[in-house]
């Protein structure tokens, strides 16, 4: 935890079910659901201490990996929470559209956001409380003595402008403690076991402008990454995945033409924090396995590469 106590996660989930019963009474909560391991693990908590007063919105801002929202949302309704899916990817890439500044892009995703999940809101009745899986890092990042280094959506932003409570349980932890809790609490290994995901999802790994038909090759370039580091058996040995989608043409030959194609980069890296971070160190035939399989399935690609470089001075996300 951030005042340096080792952490009982036992104890931990029994004390928060009994502070959120006690702060939400009978209102109901709200929460955005990400699919990440601190939003489900945040879900889950006052799952147990409210039931169905807990309210999940889960929105797909169309920068999902493949087949997220709706794999995700399976799993969601599965341990019986109590959630709505919204699709929203157009409002998303509209409120993108001609954005190429990584901060302004950031800004118009998390404004996007806090506008479909406010009408969502609004449409539950007696809602008096926000949840929010807000960890450590999110914090200490988002409000070092340095100045912003990246702004957070997760951290500000929706309870200002919806004059709502906020309920954060694992704002003091840092993700590795998320995750002994969420194994206490029973939250299923394959979403436990997640990489970390940006809220802003592939719109900061998709550099310049976003669009829907870069967002398409990002996802199946990432795609390609993933399943070829889950078959290996590289992906739980790694804190952190993906692709980047580099909108930089150079030259290549596919079946005897000259192409002119963007690059797609590969990161992984391991962390205990995020506040550091280190590159994995794969086999490369590994990596040879998964250039090839890219670029020869992958459309609008013609070249790979591997970022080799640490935090800091580069950060993990690309913007
Ligand atoms: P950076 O790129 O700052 O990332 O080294 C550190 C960790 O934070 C994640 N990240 C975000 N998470 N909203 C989030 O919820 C965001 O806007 C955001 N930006 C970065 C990143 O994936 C990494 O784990």
């Amino acid at each position: 935890m951030y005042n340096g106590e080792k952490l009982n996660a036992q104890a931990f989930i029994d004390e928060q079910i009994a502070q959120i019963k006690a702060q939400v009474g009978s209102d109901n909560v709200i929460l955005g659901l990400s699919g990440g391991v601190d939003s489900s693990v945040t879900a889950m908590l006052i799952h147990k201490a409210v039931g169905r007063q807990l309210h999940c919105i889960f929105v797909d801002h169309g920068l999902l990996r493949k087949n997220e929202f709706e794999d995700v949302l399976k799993h969601y309704e599965g341990m019986g929470l109590n959630i709505k899916g919204v699709r929203a990817a157009d409002r998303f890439f509209a409120a993108c559209k001609g954005i190429t500044d990584p901060e302004l892009k950031r800004k118009a995703i998390g404004k996007t956001f806090i506008d479909v999940f406010d009408e969502e809101a609004h449409k539950v009745e007696n809602a008096k409380w926000l949840a929010q899986g807000t960890i450590w890092p999110d914090i200490a990042e988002s409000h070092s003595d340095k100045g912003t280094i990246k702004s957070h959506h997760n951290v500000g932003g929706l309870p200002e402008e919806m004059h709502l409570g906020l309920v954060e349980p694992l704002k003091y932890l840092y993700k590795y403690e998320v995750r002994e809790v969420g194994a206490a609490i029973g939250l299923d290994p394959h979403l436990l076991g997640r990489h970390p995901f940006p809220g802003p999802g592939l719109g900061v790994r998709c550099l310049g402008e976003l669009t829907p038909e870069k967002i398409a090759i990002l996802q199946e370039a990432d795609a390609i990454w993933i399943t070829a580091l889950r078959k290996s058996g590289w992906y739980d040995k790694i804190w952190q995945a993906g692709a980047i989608f580099v909108p930089v043409q150079t030259t290549g030959i596919k079946d005897g033409r000259r192409t002119y194609d963007n690059v797609i980069a590969l990161r992984a890296v391991n962390s205990i924090d995020a506040v550091t971070a280190q590159v994995v160190h794969l086999p490369w035939e590994l990596l040879d396995e998964v250039q090839h399989d890219i670029i020869a399935n992958v459309k609008g690609v013609n070249r790979v590469v591997f970022d080799i470089s640490s935090k800091p001075q580069a950060t993990i996300e690309w913007e």
